[in-house]
């Protein structure tokens, strides 16, 4: 073929692909769906006789509270719920608390932290990190995100200073934060490690669940967590005597015999503490979802997996980074952009096609929080901010560019564990009109 019959023929395929390139429904094409797929609270969509039979018989036998009903011969539904649960997690205790955000105040004060100590936390994340570390008197200090949207361990270890006790390594949004390196910079300066698990319960880290690598770890069972009771939350740890302060915490002080029988005899005293029991309602329920939290997380790994697969072929596609994506628990598909207008253009295009894209959600930009920026507190004198580093320390935005970058450029398509196989289809057809059509 001589040059120019050679160039003519470039230009004829170069245009018969422009031609063959969908309309993008926001442009007036024809969308792949007429109404929005979008996914739901998956743990609810799985309620069903063992839920309700779990609530009839609380009713039945009139024993709400978890501690009036070990007389009676069989173990309490909380007390199974937290073996359970042990068992499920790979770890040696488990506790059942009122909620995550109680779960992580009973992490954080079973572990002693207090005035004087700092802990390290994403910028990433939710409310709760933050206020259980400055409910317990301590100084919360922020290390930037990577693009895993977890914690980047650099610079974690980079905000280490003499009065760090732990780190908050929090799993977000189905990803597990890169635990080797976590662990190993915790071990390196002796820092205690706190495992949020929140958003990620039945993800997996190299074989192992998350919450059950670090020195104790937290869960929430709200609403839009992998499994719920509407609101709840679990404590995991393999140290005694992280779980008896943890239990004493969650009540008052107090060891209880169920517990005690657990540990054998406490090995601490009373100290003023909250109160964050689970009832029995709620255990029951908690115990009829984690019997179906493999059955959720395999169904929501299989929907992503599949759509990671179908597109992962586009020029220029850039996921998220996933330090084991095999573990990933596959709440949606997550695409980095090279710009915002880029990320903002592709979730609109989406949307006209009936797929729901979102940014990652669930948490928040913390030190841009106008309240955590001035650093408001209870009382004036609170002493989280009355040291000398408390009184240096400064948040807002300055402290977290990268993040607020990273996150401008990220979208996700969220999946259900529910989506069928055409659903399924729906979403991988839609990513690989648009994608190239806004990323380009
Ligand atoms: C990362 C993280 N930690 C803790 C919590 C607190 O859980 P709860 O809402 O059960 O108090 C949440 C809730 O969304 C969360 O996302």
């Amino acid at each position: 073929m001589d040059r120019r019959s050679f160039a003519a023929t470039a230009m004829a395929t170069a245009a018969a692909s422009v031609q063959a390139a969908p309309q993008l429904a926001i442009d007036g094409g024809k969308p792949v769906r007429e109404k929005m797929l979008a996914p739901h609270f998956y743990g609810p969509e799985y309620y069903g006789e063992e839920e309700r039979r779990e609530l009839t018989e609380v009713v039945e036998t009139r024993r709400p509270f978890r501690w009036y009903s070990s007389g009676h011969g069989t173990p309490t539904k909380v007390l199974t719920f937290e073996q359970e649960f042990a068992a499920h997690m790979q770890t040696r205790y488990a506790l059942a608390v009122t909620s995550g955000s109680a779960a992580l105040m009973t992490a954080v004060a079973a572990l002693q932290v207090g005035p004087g100590d700092e802990v390290i936390l994403p910028t990433w994340t939710w409310y709760s990190c933050y206020n259980a570390i400055v409910l317990m008197g301590a100084l919360p200090v922020f290390a930037e995100i990577d693009e895993s949207l977890g914690i980047d361990p650099a610079d974690m270890e980079s905000k280490i200073t003499p009065h760090t006790k732990a780190v908050m390594p929090v799993h977000i949004e189905g990803v597990a934060a890169d635990m080797d390196r976590v662990l190993a910079i915790a071990r390196k300066h002796n820092l205690k490690v706190i495992e949020d698990c929140a958003q990620s319960m039945g993800a997996i880290y190299k074989g192992r669940q998350v919450g059950s690598m670090g020195d104790i770890n937290i869960f929430s069972l709200q609403i839009c967590k992998t499994v719920t009771t509407g609101d709840g939350g679990m404590v995991t740890t393999n140290d005694p005597a992280l779980f008896e302060r943890a239990t004493r915490y969650h009540d008052l002080g107090i060891l209880r015999p169920p517990h005690e029988k657990i540990l054998g005899a406490g090995k601490t005293g009373m100290f003023p503490s909250s109160q964050f029991r689970m009832n029995e309602f709620t255990g029951g329920v908690g115990l009829a979802q984690l019997r179906k939290l493999d059955m959720i997380a395999s169904a929501l790994r299989k929907n992503t997996n599949r759509v990671y697969e179908a597109v992962k072929d586009l020029p220029g596609i850039r996921f998220r980074m996933r330090p084991d994506p095999k573990g990933d628990l596959g709440v949606g598909v997550f695409i980095q952009f090279d710009s915002k207008a880029r990320r903002d253009r592709f979730r609109k295009a989406m949307a006209a096609e009936g797929i729901y894209a979102r940014p990652s959600s669930g948490s928040e930009v913390l030190p841009i929080q106008p309240h955590i920026e001035n650093k408001v507190t209870l009382h004036p004198a609170w002493p989280s901010f009355q040291t000398e580093r408390g009184k240096a320390i400064r948040y807002g935005a300055a402290c977290c560019p990268r993040t607020i970058d990273i996150l401008d450029r990220c979208a996700c398509v969220p999946l259900d564990p529910k989506f069928t196989p055409s659903d399924v289809d729906d979403v991988i057809t839609a990513i690989r009109k648009v994608y190239p059509a806004v990323a380009a």
